[in-house]
């Protein structure tokens, strides 16, 4: 942790919460604590557990059973919450907290949280697809101007980053993480906890972050949301572990508990999760929040046999704020008579939430947030002009025969239900996000090409509970793309089918869609198809028959522009995938950094007998982890390891040559990977160390210069130790994972 050790203060704070391990702690949070303290001393324990719940009013998102009616004014009058979530606006969060400063006998201030995942106002693409930009300033830059949309909206606390590693695309929140990756994974963590939270976190204009969901969400079995999650802890600390704690490292001060089950005990009431590992061994001094109703429903995980259970359990876990269950409030006091808890412990749970609230500045100004002036945060030009950029780095084009980029002056039909659909291009978690302010494909495609030039007709529709071809819409398309030069197709999953609560079993493109493609296809007409989606998805058939793909997500609200300056090329793409894309729903999980196994297949295709591979199809995804097309072409040469022998504790050095061979400028990333070749326990074939988004002109070449700290080479071991250690590697460098450019190195003693 990048703290400031105060072992004074921190050893007090130990004493008093019982933590074994010492945590570090800044001189403004330990400051924090003992505010804290000081005010606990007047609080009843019926106040003390109100801090330790968080209600939502009846105009919340509902992202689960809502539990217990309640008169809400009255429980903040009495001191029974102490947070609420979903209040998106600043005259809710300013009456609800006027309710609490005015009228509650302490005037113990609310912390208002909402879910700000890819943008407050201004929306930006989902969290997988800016992933794919390996922009991480981009990435940052954008979790700012959320903080500033929403701390202008009255709200001081965010839900977000996601930090949960999935393999899996059949389970819909790999909408709202960063993909496969763990390292790529923790550089975005981190990269947005910064944006969220900035220097100072009372300032008007950042918010606090949270970390969720913890932990091992991702690995939900199967794909379904909320399924077992059940794995080694050495897979748990070497794959997931590391974005939790590289956001906990860039100082986020809140965590929420995952829905699921963590081997074998729900994450809310497990204490191992959430005091071990998170307090004692990683240092954590904020505080936790359950997800949604989590807390009760360890009931129906089957490990508590009621709501009073349920709550001792998450209390002992450390678990410190309830999220809409209420059975804190409810049963916390009997459990402290009954001796079953003791205050002590109601205490440290108090102490944590209201350090947060005193670090957020919410004592001293409680209607700090929402105080700004709304029209001067809000869209800000040079915000809006940043999504659009933003959604065009973060578009891949996966397949493109020379179709692109369109002259000017192309005839386009435009054709597809994503074409013109402002709020399916925000995604899902949309914030304040509103569907008119939406720029969308058809809107921009028209202001580049001329109206008369973009014939347009929807001809599908696919979202909640429909999916189906509209009345003569295939006529319709068919008749628009004999009339057109190109045909611009936008299909694929709609908004409603990212987020929570959205698995799929099948990936493929919805029958009618491809219904509609393959009527198309017949017309003999150049097809390009623009993916709307925010999962990796088997799109065999579509690259099979279109001409060019182009992976265009759930954009945000610069989609249209974004698209729009693509296909004209006045945008070279440059996204790259960070999750893969798989051939068949049947391989997942299909990632890159697979272990070898002791049989690996021979080759990547029709692998011969007794090998670790399929006899039906290829084990390689349709398309990998780090893919991604650009109107020139990168080559890269001239692998160099510049430190053949480094010792621990060194760095590693690699170059690499790039050069842009094409006839326009253009971005790539470029990526090494690595290979522990023998390990105490076993390693993936490849696990990406180090990265470089590049711009280069048409003919340019650029010496990229890697560097990898040795300590960035530890893994797992056997005794769950996290280390590096000495022996031999194999160093890779190209523009995906499945760069051939080669060299070795050594780390010694
Ligand atoms: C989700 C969380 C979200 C919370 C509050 C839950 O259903 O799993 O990600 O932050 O609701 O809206």
């Amino acid at each position: 942790m990048k703290r400031l050790f105060t072992p004074i203060i921190t050893a007090l704070l130990l004493l008093a919460t019982g933590c074994s391990n010492a945590p570090t702690m800044s001189q403004e949070e330990a400051d924090a604590y003992r505010r804290a303290d000081k005010l606990m001393k007047k609080m009843t324990l019926r106040e003390k557990l109100g801090q330790l719940e968080q209600f939502i009013t009846r105009k919340g998102v509902v992202t689960g059973p809502e539990g217990v009616k309640r008169d809400i004014e009255s429980a903040i009058r009495n001191g029974e919450v102490g947070s609420f979530l979903s209040v998106f606006n600043r005259e809710d969060s300013h009456r609800l907290q006027k309710i609490a400063i005015e009228e509650s006998r302490l005037g113990i201030p609310l912390i208002i949280g909402c879910d700000i995942i890819h943008g407050c106002r201004i929306i930006f693409p989902e969290n997988l697809a800016m992933s794919c930009s390996w922009n991480i300033e981009a990435i940052e830059h954008s979790a700012r101007i959320a903080a500033e949309e929403s701390a202008a909206s009255g709200i001081h606390w965010t839900f977000s980053p996601m930090c949960d590693i999935s393999t899996d695309p059949r389970w819909s929140r790999v909408s709202e993480g960063a993909g496969e990756d763990p390292y790529l994974g923790a550089k975005i963590a981190a990269a947005m906890v910064r944006g969220y939270q900035g220097d100072d976190l009372s300032a008007p204009n950042t918010i606090a972050a949270c970390v969720k969901h913890f932990a091992a969400y991702g690995a939900a079995q199967a794909g379904r949301d909320y399924h077992t999650v059940d794995m080694s802890e050495l897979m748990f600390r070497d794959r997931y572990l590391p974005p939790y704690i590289a956001a906990l490292e860039a100082g986020a001060v809140t965590v929420m508990s995952s829905f699921n089950d963590f081997m074998g005990v729900p994450a809310s009431g497990n204490r191992w999760l959430l005091h071990t590992l998170l307090r004692e061994e990683l240092g954590f001094t904020g505080f936790v929040v359950s997800d949604w109703n989590a807390v009760h429903e360890m009931i129906i995980h089957g490990v508590a046999a009621d709501g009073k259970d349920a709550a001792e359990l998450a209390m002992k876990a450390h678990l410190n704020m309830d999220m809409v269950g209420g059975d804190y409030i409810a049963y916390g006091e009997e459990l402290v008579k009954e001796g079953r808890i003791s205050e002590k412990l109601i205490d440290n749970l108090c102490r944590e939430v209201l350090a947060v609230k005193y670090r957020l500045g919410l004592f001293e100004d409680p209607y700090r947030y929402g105080s700004q002036n709304q029209n001067e945060a809000y869209y800000r030009p040079e915000n809006m002009e940043f999504a659009r950029k933003v959604a065009g780095e973060s578009m891949v084009l996966l397949k493109n025969d020379g179709v692109l980029p369109l002259a000017k002056d192309t005839k386009i039909a435009l054709i597809g239900p994503f074409a013109d659909a402002p709020k399916d291009q925000l995604g899902a978690w949309r914030g304040k996000g509103e569907p008119e302010r939406s720029i969308t494909f058809r809107q921009a495609l028209e202001e580049r090409f001329g109206k008369q030039n973009v014939l347009y007709t929807k001809a599908c529709e696919c979202g909640k509970g429909v999916d189906r071809v509209v009345e003569g819409g295939i006529r319709e398309a068919v008749k628009l793309a004999k009339q057109a030069d190109v045909v611009l197709l936008s299909i694929g999953l709609s908004g409603w089918h990212s987020g929570e609560s959205r698995s799929r079993a099948e990936l493929t493109v919805p029958a009618p869609q491809q219904e509609l493609l393959d009527a198309l296809k017949k017309t003999g007409k150049k097809i390009v198809v623009l993916l709307s989606t925010g999962r990796a998805m088997d799109i065999r058939n579509e690259v099979e028959k279109a001409d060019a793909v182009l992976l265009t997500w759930h954009a945000g609200t610069m989609a249209g522009p974004a698209v729009a300056d693509i296909v004209s090329g006045d945008t070279n793409p440059s996204g790259h995938l960070t999750i893969s894309f798989p051939y068949s729903v049947g391989q997942v999980p299909v990632h890159y950094n697979a272990k070898t196994t002791g049989r690996p297949a021979k080759d990547q295709y029709k692998a011969s007998g007794y090998s670790s591979s399929y006899v039906d199809i290829q084990n390689a995804p349709l398309f990998p982890f780090g893919y991604g097309l650009s109107y020139t072409e990168f080559e890269y040469s001239d692998l160099q390891v510049l430190t053949p022998e480094v010792k621990l504790g060194g760095t590693v050095k690699v170059s690499v040559k790039v050069k842009n061979v094409g006839k326009r400028a253009g971005d790539d990333v470029a990526q090494l990977y690595i290979r522990d070749v023998v390990a105490e326990t076993t390693r993936p074939v490849r696990e990406l160390k180090s990265f470089e988004r590049l711009t280069l002109a048409a003919g340019e070449e650029r010496v990229v210069e890697f560097e990898v700290p040795t300590s960035d080479l530890a893994y797992c071991h056997s005794d769950m130790s996290f280390k590096a250690d000495a022996g031999d590697f194999i160093v890779w460098a190209g523009a995906d994972s499945n760069a051939t450019l080669q060299g070795e190195f050594k780390i010694v003693e």
